[in-house]
């Protein structure tokens, strides 16, 4: 038997001006798209960020349905834009919000595990990490990448 460590830096930050231009950028732009979030039977309005290597920035809200289960997550709505438009741009970093009832989220907004399997994919795809931007009012929290998020991920290499 071999006990494994594994070890993740999150780096949390208290105000948005502690975090570079480009970060405070992406978060802004993630507050914009909850905005236009299509969520009226939740009334949870979650809006995701993006920016690509070649200087692209994407927006995405969660975009619900009377059939609950046919709605998209803002992460995935961003994602699936950019990769759909500009396949051979790497996702460099994505910055998520979301607002309840009471405003801006307490605790940083956190990918649901659809979202993370999803931002791993990409990562695998590009073989390049996403720094991921948490928004909340709280804290912000920032990783790496999304598989700081999701160890062990399924990867594509085991389907062999
Ligand atoms: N939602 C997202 O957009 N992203 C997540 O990572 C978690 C949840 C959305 C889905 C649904 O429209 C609403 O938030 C409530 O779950």
């Amino acid at each position: 038997m071999r006990k494994k460590e594994l070890q993740i830096f999150v780096y949390e930050y208290d105000t948005l001006v502690e975090l570079s231009e480009s970060d405070q950028k992406l978060i802004i732009a993630a507050r914009e798209a909850s905005e236009n979030a299509y969520a009226p039977y939740s009334n949870f309005h979650v809006g995701a960020a993006l920016i690509l290597e070649n200087g692209v920035l994407i927006k995405g809200n969660n975009q619900e349905n009377a059939d609950f289960t046919d709605g998209l997550c803002a992460e995935r709505v961003a994602l699936f834009y950019a990769n759909a438009n500009y396949p051979n741009s790497k996702v460099e970093a994505m910055a998520v919000t979301a607002k309840n009832s009471n405003g801006l989220v307490k605790e940083p907004a956190q990918p649901c595990g659809s979202c993370r399997q999803a931002i791993v994919e990409a990562e695998v795809r590009f073989n390049h990490p996403i720094r991921l931007i948490l928004d909340g009012a709280n804290k912000i929290m920032v990783v790496d990448n999304a598989e700081s998020l999701l160890p062990f991920a399924f990867k594509p290499v085991v389907l062999g």
